[in-house]
């Protein structure tokens, strides 16, 4: 196996409809209108020589060594500044071009230490190549004028140097950081000579706005910013292309390994989620994979007070199997169920549903979508038609107006949050409606038109507010509503938003943002072109979630932006699997592709092809599951990759309904804290270690593929498989590819997608069949998937979580970049130094009225429970609302979080809980006894690695 190379045409496509034919080295070839001559020339096999470009950016022309000479004009003009014209004759070698280069590069090489043979980049340094491809052979000058090589590296950043005496000044890594990722953390300080890279104010790495997406030190040509990982491994000998396991954003990355260590995560370019972007997760924080705490032995024990036993794979499988169809017999057939993971692949995911549902012989199976996105799926399917989000990313470049709403995507979704700012940063206006100032509010270079700080659980009544303006000022888009959309229910729904109740004016109060406010920013959205909503869990994750998905499709449908690029209705999906979890019919009313399990037809097509009768009832959601348990009926659980104990909300139900089962069987990487509640440990692989494919928030189907073989013997799908047969009900695949075979024979929409065909395009969005044979980047173009397109009544009904004398605050909650959900991955990696732990943010006011300064120990304390942790004092949130992140076991925010949840869809009301916020000494007494139990366990993984 080799590398995958990735050619570099040193400067970006263009995609004008024209076309320029020119003449290079005496080769006629045709490129797009405002090609630069570097590219052409490249695209036709022609490499001139080049350092400061790269096609990822734009041409800066400083390093003067792409020159050429021109027919018809006077000098040497730099190619990848000057586009191509047509008719254009232009010579790229010369004797005169190649005495300028090889000047140029003498001067470079005078001020780099003389060390290729044992620099870390050794073979794949630009600077050294071209050394090589201009022919030099000596330097004029000397080594001994002034110099940088004795500047001080920065290894401040945990996972790349800045060695300021290998630098060239080309500003790539300058460059990236502003067009690339838009953080603007990089500057050319000084001149002349004396002109270094310097972060931020000429701080560290580490002490500077930098985010650590890595982009820069992609994008730099000598090992000036390199990743620690290969100075210490050494340079990477082959690569395989995979998906990243992060977030719904679906990064392709080529894995680089040397023999099976990865050396390095590099994005791919070919990736059409992230063009060869990535965030600080994806790139650098895959170090969990070979954790010590990560556990590669099965284990089982008889009850959840005893030590865990290690044993083989045999013996806890036939336990797994022997104690389900015990508990079948003893309290039947739906006493157990499954719970399927939104981390593992469309092919696990199908099978662990396929095992519940034919070798169980019950529809028990649920997923953790339904705490994060279950609301859009129903939102979306009672609207539009279908249960997913209508764009692909790239529409985004071609959004006028972008409302980001309860969602946010520089932490939560980095690399789309860099493309959305570029988009910004060309003139696109923004709306924001959240009620914590979220980064992209003012950023550099781009300033929110509107912030709407809402008051948390008020989000429906905020667009209900928007569809007033939208139709009481005559700004719905008659023609496209009269042409796309169900008549009747628009009249109902117009005759409901323009009642006054409705109005700006009298949601202002409840929204507690004023009415002027609310108006400018809907006209905004109705009038301002193409206009696009962005939204996240500050949507779903509340009483009424599938309502404001609705709201939000309505407004889109009355205003027209449905149905083409740069519009849309776009949940940004969490989990990297999360869109696939659901498509593959882990809900248990639905089978893949969203279909009704009480449906006879459906139903029948796959009891033919699983040779089985399947239930048509409904089976239970997670929540009914841990009642269902309490209450003494429901006795055994399969959970593969889903740490419900810590990620569920009212942390004490959760805990009470594993207690009271007889067999939790826990398929996980690590010790997860819903193991301590486990009978049976079975250990999981990583997304380097299987075969299969995740779905991202594009519907972007994308092949995960095996870098190295399973560190505990089994790809989660066949850890599936074997209690499948154990079961009794054998099911036969060799492999992940006959998986994904099968759900495209039962899911029409699945039905052109293969792993054959995935290599091929690289990617697919569903639907994929006979109507899209290569997907379906936008959806609804032309008509909605229901038909007509659906306006639903969207009344506010205020949630039953109120706040009072004794909780008068509402707590939020949400994630930071560097950390990943509960933090079991990402605690795990080097990211710890930039968020030891969650705190909770407070507004000034607030925390004075309690005596509360930054820093201190503060108790929160809700209905459901309480927690400490320390207080940061921001007017980021409004006065009235408190914020946390919710990564770390030990602070545990769902310990205070309640068990209200959406009417429609069980999805958990996380984002809104009455608490009051008090001084304290410290940890509460559960985190100082989960502080002792971790660093118990902490020891006995380390005294365990040590004896291995
Ligand atoms: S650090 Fe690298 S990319 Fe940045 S200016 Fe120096 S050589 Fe160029
Ligand atoms: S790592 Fe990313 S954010 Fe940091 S300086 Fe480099 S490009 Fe900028
Ligand atoms: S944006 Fe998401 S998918 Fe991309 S690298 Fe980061 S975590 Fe991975
Ligand atoms: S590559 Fe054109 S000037 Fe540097």
């Amino acid at each position: 196996m080799a590398l995958v190379e990735e050619k570099d045409f040193g400067t970006p496509a263009r995609r004008s409809e024209q076309n320029v034919t020119l003449t290079i080295d005496g080769q006629r070839t045709t490129v797009r209108a405002g090609t630069s001559i570097l590219r052409a020339a490249a695209e036709c096999g022609t490499e001139i020589p080049k350092l400061c470009s790269t096609d990822s950016l734009e041409a800066f022309g400083s390093c003067r060594l792409c020159l050429v000479e021109i027919e018809g004009r006077a000098g040497t003009p730099a190619s990848c500044t000057t586009p191509v014209v047509e008719g254009m004759i232009v010579r790229t070698q010369t004797d005169r071009l190649a005495r300028i280069r090889r000047g140029v590069m003498e001067l470079y090489i005078s001020d780099h230490p003389l060390d290729c043979l044992t620099c870390a980049a050794n073979g794949d340094c630009e600077l050294q190549d071209m050394a090589g491809a201009v022919g030099l052979r000596e330097v004029r000058y000397g080594y001994a004028g002034e110099n940088h090589l004795a500047d001080v590296k920065d290894q401040s950043n945990p996972y790349f140097t800045y060695d300021p005496a290998k630098c060239i000044v080309c500003s790539r890594c300058v460059r990236a950081c502003d067009e690339v990722q838009g953080t603007f953390a990089l500057t050319i300080a000084g001149r002349g000579f004396e002109s270094r890279v310097a972060a931020s104010a000429g701080e560290a790495f580490l002490d500077s706005e930098c985010v650590s997406c890595g982009a820069c030190v992609q994008a730099c040509p000598t090992a000036t910013l390199i990743e620690k990982s290969v100075i210490e491994i050494g340079q990477p000998e082959h690569s395989v292309v995979t998906t990243c396991a992060y977030c719904g954003v679906g990064c392709s990355f080529k894995a680089e390994m040397r023999g099976d260590t990865v050396v390095r995560m590099v994005p791919y370019k070919d990736g059409k989620a992230n063009h060869g972007h990535s965030c600080v997760k994806g790139r650098f924080a895959w170090g969990y994979t070979t954790h010590r705490e990560r556990i590669l032995k099965p284990m089982i024990r008889e009850r959840i007070e005893d030590p865990w036993r290690e044993v083989s794979w045999d013996e806890a499988i036939g336990r797994v199997a022997s104690e389900f169809k015990r508990i079948q017999t003893q309290y039947g057939p739906r006493a157990i169920g499954g719970i399927t993971s939104s981390r593992c692949t469309d092919e696990e995911t199908f099978l662990l549903q396929k095992l519940v549902r034919a070798g169980f012989g019950n529809n028990n199976i649920d997923t953790c979508a339904r705490v994060c996105h279950s609301p859009t799926g129903y939102g979306l399917k009672t609207t539009f038609g279908t249960s997913a989000g209508t764009q692909d990313f790239d529409s985004v470049e071609q959004a006028d107006v972008i409302v980001v709403m309860g969602a946010n995507p520089t932490d939560g979704h980095p690399v789309f949050a860099s493309r959305m700012k570029q988009r910004l940063r060309q003139g696109a206006k923004l709306i924001v409606i959240d009620p914590r100032r979220i980064d992209l509010v003012h950023t550099p270079h781009i300033d929110a038109a509107w912030h709407l700080p809402l008051q948390p659980g008020t989000n429906v009544a905020m667009l209900t507010a928007f569809a007033h303006v939208i139709v009481t000022e005559g700004l719905v888009n008659e023609e496209f509503v009269k042409a796309r959309c169900d008549l009747a229910a628009f009249e109902e729904w117009t005759a409901f938003v323009r009642e006054p109740r409705n109005s700006p004016e009298a949601m202002a109060d409840i929204t507690g943002v004023p009415a002027d406010t609310i108006r400018s920013a809907a006209r905004l959205y109705a009038t301002g072109g193409n206009a696009a909503f962005y939204y996240g869990l500050g949507i779903t994750e509340h009483s009424q979630g599938s309502t404001a998905v609705i709201a939000i499709a309505n407004l889109a449908m009355a205003t027209g932006n449905i149905g083409r690029p740069g519009v849309g209705v776009n949940p940004l999906r969490g989990q990297n699997n999360v869109q696939g979890s659901c498509d593959m019919g882990s809900f248990p009313h639905e089978l893949s592709g969203y279909r009704h399990i009480s449906d006879a037809a459906t139903r029948s097509l796959f009891e033919a092809d699983w040779g089985t009768h399947l239930d048509d009832e409904p089976g239970l959601r997670i929540s009914n599951m841990l009642d269902s348990a309490i209450g003494g009926r429901f006795k055994g659980l399969y959970i593969q990759g889903e740490d419900i104990a810590q990620s569920d909300p009212d942390t004490t139900h959760v805990i009470d309904g594993l207690k009271a089962m007889e067999c939790v069987v826990v398929q996980d990487i690590f010790l997860c804290e819903t193991a301590h509640y486990a009978h049976v440990f079975l250990p999981g692989s990583t997304f380097l270690e299987k075969d299969g494919t995740f779905i991202n928030a594009e519907r972007r189907i994308q092949r995960v593929r095996k870098v190295m073989e399973p560190r505990n013997g089994l790809a989660d799908w066949e850890i599936t498989l074997a209690i499948a047969k154990a079961m009794g009900y054998p099911m036969h695949y060799d492999h992940p590819s006959q998986i994904m075979d099968e759900i495209a024979r039962l899911t029409p929409t699945f039905s052109g997608v293969s792993f054959e065909r995935l290599d091929e395009l690289g990617s697919i969005q569903w639907p994929c069949n006979e109507k899209a044979p290569e997907g379906t980047p936008v959806m609804h173009m032309g008509g909605f998937v229901r038909g007509l397109g659906n306006f639903v009544i969207t009344e506010y009904v205020p949630t039953d979580e109120r706040t009072g004398p004794r909780f008068p605050l509402l707590l939020t909650t949400g994630r930071i970049l560097s950390q990943y959900n509960v933090g079991a991955q990402t605690r795990r990696t080097k990211n710890i130094v930039w968020h030891e732990e969650d705190k909770l943010e407070i507004h000034p006011h607030d925390a004075e009225q309690r005596g509360i300064r930054t820093g201190d120990w503060v108790k929160l304390q809700s209905r459901s429970g309480a927690t400490s942790l320390r207080a940061v004092v921001t007017d980021r949130v409004a006065p009235g609302v408190v914020y946390t992140t919710f990564h770390h076991p030990d602070t545990q925010a769902n310990v205070v979080t309640t068990d209200y949840s959406d009417w429609a869809t069980n999805c958990p009301e996380y984002k809104v809980t009455a608490v009051q916020v008090s001084p304290s000494n410290g940890p509460t007494d559960w985190q100082r006894a989960y502080e002792a139990e971790s660093a118990h366990n902490t020891r006995i993984a380390e005294t365990l690695a040590a004896a291995e």
